[in-house]
């Protein structure tokens, strides 16, 4: 029996490592309703074969996809989790162990895509993105510290990190006309997301909001970003 309604073990936190919030949740529980047994989100399941979590955190998002896996034959794809912060790639790998999934995710410690390896070039099918994103409006400089400022920190205008992903992603993803290609990443309506939805349309992508969740003075947006040309 298929049990959706499981979150993953997220025993191993850090202080300097982002706890599974609600923007997290807004992930996870999008992808609990909108992959079943044939279709990822509206897409032949099958054709999704190389997954990223981009910015994973304690893991958690990498992990309910490989549940996901592990519970349907259909969804066989290969989970890549990365991070900047090495105390979140090992916190992700210890809550990996303790789901029962040791070794089945594929780790990389990195600023972006910057020390990814070559072979992971135009591989990516779907890679999601929750990324710092509030701005950076008392920190004095416009460079994140070393700590769990990268969590939240996402630049002056709060979209820096996000715009220099989109900067470095297209030559991970799969080319393929035929291929699924699917971007999901979270944004707040405390920044424009006006100039990101414009900027992923001359990179080929249209973009649409999936999901919304208003927290205190905010509303948390899960966009999804589909490629539409080449
Ligand atoms: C808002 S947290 C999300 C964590 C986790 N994905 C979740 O949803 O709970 C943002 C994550 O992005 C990571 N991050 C920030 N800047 C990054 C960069 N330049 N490259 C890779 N990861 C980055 C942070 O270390 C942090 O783990």
């Amino acid at each position: 029996m298929i049990n959706y309604s499981k979150d993953p073990i997220i025993q191993y936190k850090n202080e300097k490592v982002y706890s599974p919030s609600d923007d997290t949740f807004l992930i996870v529980d999008y992808f609990r309703k909108a992959v079943t047994s044939s279709s990822f989100d509206g897409y032949n399941i099958k054709k999704v074969k190389y997954i990223l979590d981009m910015g994973t955190g304690t893991g958690i998002i990498a992990i309910f996809l490989q549940m996901l896996s592990s519970q349907l034959s259909s969804l066989n794809p290969k989970i890549y989790a990365s991070d900047i912060m090495k105390e979140a790639i090992i916190c992700a790998k210890n809550n990996e162990k303790i789901n029962n999934f040791k070794g089945e995710i594929r780790f990389i410690h990195s600023d972006l895509f910057k020390s990814f390896p070559k072979k992971l070039t135009y591989k990516f099918n779907v890679i999601i993105f929750n990324p710092p994103y509030l701005p950076a409006l008392e920190i004095k400089t416009d460079k994140p510290s070393t700590d769990i400022d990268y969590s939240w920190n996402g630049g002056e205008e709060g979209y820096e990190t996000l715009l220099e992903f989109f900067n470095q992603v297209v030559p991970f993803l799969n080319p393929d006309h035929n291929a699924v290609c699917l971007l999901y990443f979270i944004t707040s309506s405390r920044v424009l997301r006006d100039n990101i939805s414009e900027i992923l349309l001359k990179l080929g992508f249209e973009t649409n909001i999936i999901a919304k969740k208003h927290i205190f003075f905010e509303d948390i947006i899960l966009n999804r970003a589909v490629r539409i040309s080449y």
